[in-house]
């Protein structure tokens, strides 16, 4: 089938080479001119891992083409709408500018019967507000959230562990015929997903895009639960760690997103809760997520919490003390640094007065973009040396498999914070290096 994907950021590149590898016809637009000139090239404009074979793969095959010009989406059947919608400044709210222009774009290619998917992460109601624009034109639009992690994301946009797919209802709540035609065109476009049996949600629009932020927020709070924990376990010396291996037992409770630390970042949880507990203001329902605030401030807390510590452990004075922060995105097996734990607690430091320098395996250029006050080195020994404190703060493989000895070497003391609890402490301790983590006695 022929399909367009407007926006190639991190869902949208992912998403179009995907589909490619399906087997279909796709065009990918970005406005971008350096983006879409690194994608025809077959590379990847931001790090995921897989995304640059499954471009060069797709774009040899050549169902695989990116552009800037919209009118190169004349003809496909599904087009699939991938921009951004990120926080409004200063405010709660998602700027939902992106999403209004692409669909607004598209008016004119529409052709009765044609498909417009909206992926991007929306407050409730939007799909009905855009679903009047759309109409006119013959076409159907239909919301079907993206769950992909960056990272994974190749494997979970090629193996979902579910669809959903939001279609437009009579007033009855029955499915309209232009919404049963909608569903068999993704239905064809996701054949092969379907044939391995990923389990699909078909419902109406508000509870598609309610699917997505609920998602997120449940996620989130389950790390701050865990890391509210945490500070149960600070203040009695107990073991966060061990304790979420315990609850995690418990098939109801699952081990997965219990990893105390530094808290979420990234360009999706934060912003989504944030922009949920917006929305529900609006609707008038605002008691129902309050909850959601104080799921945000316990997540703000534990960055406060790492700078608070590494005060501690140099002596109650951070200024003109050397800080080594190993690790600069959000998570590891990404580039992205938008809303970084790390970066954020490497800027509180260095507020303190402390020399800072962070390294990360992907994430440099981008951090030092953004944050060009703190200082970047390019391994983890350079950023060591004569470092008076080093922070694990996100858990690039190789950071977990660090030796205590060969980082001795050009330490100037041997103070490690695990930002993220995936060092044995006991090892460093044996090393002779004074351990200290969040959660953890
Ligand atoms: C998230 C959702 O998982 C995904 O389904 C959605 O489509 C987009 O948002 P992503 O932002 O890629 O994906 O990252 P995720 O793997 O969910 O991690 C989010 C943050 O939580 C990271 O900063 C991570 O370090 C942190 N985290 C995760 C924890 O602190 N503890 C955990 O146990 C798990």
């Amino acid at each position: 089938m022929r399909v367009s994907v407007i926006g190639c950021g991190y869902l949208g590149a992912v998403h179009a080479a995907a589909m490619a590898s399906l087997g279909h016809e796709v065009v990918g637009i970005d406005v971008d001119e350096a983006k879409v000139a690194l994608l025809r090239a077959g590379r990847a404009p931001f790090f995921e891992p897989g995304l640059p074979e499954l471009l060069t793969e797709a774009g040899a095959a050549g169902g695989l083409t990116f552009g800037t010009d919209i009118a190169a989406v004349a003809g496909a059947k599904v087009h699939f709408v991938c921009v951004g919608t990120p926080q409004m400044a200063g405010e709660f709210r998602a700027d939902l500018t992106y999403v209004d222009a692409s669909v607004t774009a598209l008016l004119p290619y529409l052709r009765p019967g044609d498909v417009v998917a909206g992926k991007s992460t929306v407050p409730v109601g939007t799909a009905e507000r855009l679903a009047q624009l759309v109409e006119p034109t013959g076409a159907t639009l239909v919301w079907n959230p993206e769950f992909l992690r960056e990272g994974f994301a190749v494997n979970d946009t090629l193996h979902p562990d579910r669809l959903v797919y939001g279609l437009p209802t009579d007033d009855d709540g029955v499915v309209t015929p232009a919404g049963e035609a909608a569903r068999a065109a993704l239905d064809e476009v996701y054949a092969t997903p379907l044939a391995d049996e990923t389990p699909l949600v078909v419902t109406d629009y508000a509870t598609a895009q309610l699917v997505k932020v609920a998602a997120n927020s449940f996620l989130a709070t389950k790390i701050s639960f865990i890391n509210a924990m945490a500070e149960l376990c600070e203040a009695t010396g107990a073991d966060v760690t061990r304790l979420a291996d315990a609850i995690g037992y418990d098939n109801r409770i699952g081990r997965r997103f219990l990893n105390a630390g530094l808290g979420f970042g990234g360009g999706c949880l934060p912003k989504d809760i944030r922009a949920f507990m917006a929305r529900a203001g609006e609707l008038g329902v605002d008691q129902a997520l309050t909850f959601l605030r104080e799921v945000d401030s316990i997540n703000i807390r534990r960055r406060e919490r790492m700078v608070e510590l590494a005060r501690e452990v140099v002596g109650g004075s951070l200024t003109g003390k050397r800080v080594a922060v190993l690790g600069a995105t959000f998570k590891p097996d990404s580039d992205d640094i938008r809303d970084s734990p790390a970066l954020s607690v490497a800027d509180g430091l260095e507020k303190q007065g402390a020399h800072v320098v962070v390294t990360d395996p992907q994430g440099v250029a981008n951090a030092r973009a953004k944050w060009p006050n703190l200082h970047y080195a390019d391994d983890v020994l350079t950023a060591a040396q004569d470092a008076d404190v080093v922070l694990l703060a996100t858990e690039w493989a190789q950071y977990r498999a660090l030796e205590p000895d060969a980082l001795a070497a050009v330490v100037a003391h041997r103070n490690l914070l695990d930002g993220r609890n995936v060092l044995d402490p006991a090892h460093w301790r044996a090393a002779g290096w004074t351990y200290r983590a969040l959660g953890r006695p």
